[in-house]
This record gives C-alpha cells, sequence and structure tokens, in this order.
C-alpha cells in the first residue's frame, strides 16, 4: 500500500478570498491566514495552540491582525485527507476558553502535564495592551474541558511577569521552567518603568503548586530565544537558546553549563556549535545540568 506523506505547512499565502466581512464572523480554522506569538504544547498526540493574534483570510485586503482568543488543537491521531493527496490533522477550535475570564496573551509558555493531563499557561502580554488583572497561573483541564485559575505565585518577592522568555513544561518530572523575556506594563499590571528585559529564572513544581526562583547562569537579562528539556541518564539537562541581551554584553557563540543540583556555572567553549542557528551571531546556548529531579 502507498504511504500518504504528511502534510507540510507551506507559507500560507493568504491569498484573498472575497467576501463581505462585516457581518461574517471569522476564525482561525475556516478563514486561516497566520498566526502570531502563540504558546503551544504537545500531549498525547495533540498539538494544543492557545492564544496570541491571528490574521484572517481578508488580510490582504484588510490588512488587520486580530487578537486570537481561541484555544485549539490538531490532533496528530486524526489525519484527514488534503486535496493535494497529503494527510493533515485538522485545526479544532471547539475548546472551552472565554476571552472575558481567560486572558488573550502573546508570548508566554504552556507547560504540558501530560500526566495529569493538563497545562498550565506562565507569562505572556495581553493582545490587547496594558495587563488590567494581576498574573494568576491558570490551567487548562484537558479531561473535562475546562480552565481552573491556581492563583497568584506565592513567593516572598512576587515574579516580574514577562514575555517572550524561554519557557519548557517537563512532564516527566512534573516542573516547569520560564527564564528572562521582556517586563512590560503588558505582562504585568503595576509595571511603571519602561519595557526592560528580566534576569530572573523561573521554576514551578506541578504537584505541590510551588512556584521558586531557580538559579540563572548569571545575573545578566535575556529575552526571546527556546529552552528544552532532554533526559540524559541520572541527570537531565534543560538547553537554553537566546537572542536578546543588552548591547552592553557582546553575545560571544559560548556554551555554558549550569548544575542546578550544585548550583554553580561552567563556561565551556563552543562545546555546541554544529546547528546553523548558532552561527548567527546573536545567539548564545546554555546547557543547565540537573540531577535527582525525577
Ligand atoms: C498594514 O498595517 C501596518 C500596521 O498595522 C502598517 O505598518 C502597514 O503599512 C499596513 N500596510 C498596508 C499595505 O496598508
Ligand atoms: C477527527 O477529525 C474530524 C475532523 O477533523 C472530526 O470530525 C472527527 O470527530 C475526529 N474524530 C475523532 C475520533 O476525534
Ligand atoms: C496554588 O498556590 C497559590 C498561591 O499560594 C494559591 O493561591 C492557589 O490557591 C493554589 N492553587 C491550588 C490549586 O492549589
Ligand atoms: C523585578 O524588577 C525590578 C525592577 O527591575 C527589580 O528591582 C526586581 O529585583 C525584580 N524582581 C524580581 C523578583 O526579579
Ligand atoms: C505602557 O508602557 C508603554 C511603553 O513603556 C508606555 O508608552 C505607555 O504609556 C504605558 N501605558 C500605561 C497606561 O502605563
Amino acid at each position: 500500500m502507498r504511504r500518504r506523506k504528511i502534510g507540510v505547512l507551506a507559507p500560507v499565502l493568504c491569498l484573498a478570498v472575497h467576501r463581505a466581512t462585516a457581518d461574517v464572523p471569522q476564525n482561525p480554522r475556516d478563514n486561516f491566514c497566520r498566526r502570531i506569538g502563540h504558546q503551544t504544547t504537545f500531549i498525547d498526540d495533540k498539538l494544543y495552540i492557545d492564544s496570541s493574534f491571528v490574521n484572517f483570510d481578508t488580510f490582504p485586503t484588510d490588512n488587520k491582525t486580530y487578537p486570537n482568543t481561541w484555544l485549539g488543537f490538531q490532533d496528530f491521531d486524526n489525519l484527514t485527507l488534503r486535496s493535494d493527496d497529503a494527510l493533515w490533522p485538522n485545526l479544532n477550535i471547539g475548546l472551552n476558553k472565554d476571552p472575558n475570564t481567560i486572558p488573550t496573551v502573546h508570548g508566554g509558555a504552556l507547560w504540558g502535564d501530560s500526566v495529569n493531563k493538563r497545562f498550565f499557561l506562565f507569562g505572556g502580554e495581553n493582545t490587547k495592551g496594558v495587563a488590567s488583572t494581576d498574573f494568576h497561573l491558570l490551567s487548562y483541564d484537558i479531561l473535562n474541558d475546562e480552565w481552573d485559575d491556581f492563583g497568584p505565585p506565592d513567593m516572598p518577592n512576587p515574579p516580574n511577569i514577562s514575555s517572550y522568555g524561554a519557557g519548557v513544561g517537563v512532564s516527566e518530572t512534573g516542573q516547569g521552567y520560564y527564564y528572562g523575556g521582556w517586563i512590560s506594563n503588558a505582562s504585568m499590571r503595576g509595571w511603571t518603568q519602561d519595557r526592560t528585559m528580566s534576569s530572573a529564572f523561573y521554576k514551578y513544581e506541578y504537584d505541590t503548586n510551588a512556584t521558586t526562583g531557580a538559579k540563572p547562569p548569571d545575573e545578566l537579562p535575556r529575552a526571546e530565544g527556546a529552552m528544552v528539556w532532554i533526559p540524559a541518564g541520572y541527570t537531565e539537562l534543560l538547553i537554553y537558546f537566546f537572542q536578546q541581551r543588552p548591547a552592553l554584553f557582546s553575545a560571544a557563540e559560548s556554551t555554558e553549563l549550569h548544575s542546578l543540583q550544585n548550583e554553580q556555572s561552567r563556561q565551556h567553549d563552543r562545546l555546541c556549535r554544529a546547528g546553523t542557528a548558532l552561527q548567527l551571531s546573536h545567539w548564545e546556548m546554555h546547557v543547565l545540568v540537573g540531577s535527582n529531579l525525577l
């Protein structure tokens, strides 16, 4: 039997579809052009896509970017046949999400918990501008299709909430991490300074509902980039790629090994230079090593 290829996501050209837009509600499934700034997580073969901005297929004529108030998912266990004979996981936008109670943010992180079938939304900034409520950790319960409010983080110094930091959720250890990002009045209610980069590194324990400060590799503020978790024997690695930091510090291509266990950082020369992304002048990579976290 001939195997069908799984469709690749080709750049969408947003070809103009002429239709009356005035009173036809648009949605990101039937009028899809592109999404920007969303947060995602993968649980049980489903890719959950939360919030941010969307351009509809009227974008070439209306040039408008809308808040994407939907929580959607694509099910990689339920592929449908596309007209070009490729298999494709259709986007489902029927999940429960009330934009009046669950903020529509961009640049946050979804920390997946495949054991308890839920994910947590941490950080991000309001798509409508200034944040009007204090940050609460919100969590989506997949089995019950409902959102739960886990409250504000209980820390001696309340966290500075940022957007476009590097975040990763680890189901295997029951932990979520968020590092750096941009703090602004859109990410954090009551922030009166200009938008600034954060040096904070936060860790959340799924089982105890505790947010704590993790030890960053250094005190430098950073933003953007990405973080991935790799199980590596009895230890584990958090690998952090970052993109932005203040011009004061020249961003050399370097790699840092950081032990979460004994809180030591070590500089390693160009350990991981293979990836082309690391050839870009403003990329650095940090490897954060932890053990006994399982
Ligand atoms: C589309 O809107 C953006 C701002 O939202 C503006 O900078 C840009 O010039 C607009 N483009 C066109 C073709 O009108
Ligand atoms: C599979 O997806 C189709 C449309 O994308 C949907 O109608 C159907 O209910 C889904 N089936 C399952 C078992 O989820
Ligand atoms: C989680 O912790 C916060 C801060 O202490 C608290 O407000 C909230 O009620 C807790 N939520 C759950 C589900 O335990
Ligand atoms: C939050 O930001 C302020 C202002 O930059 C800084 O003084 C403070 O240390 C930060 N707090 C935390 C917990 O990172
Ligand atoms: C929010 O921050 C931006 C950028 O610093 C600033 O221009 C704006 O006036 C601030 N808005 C409010 C309501 O504080």
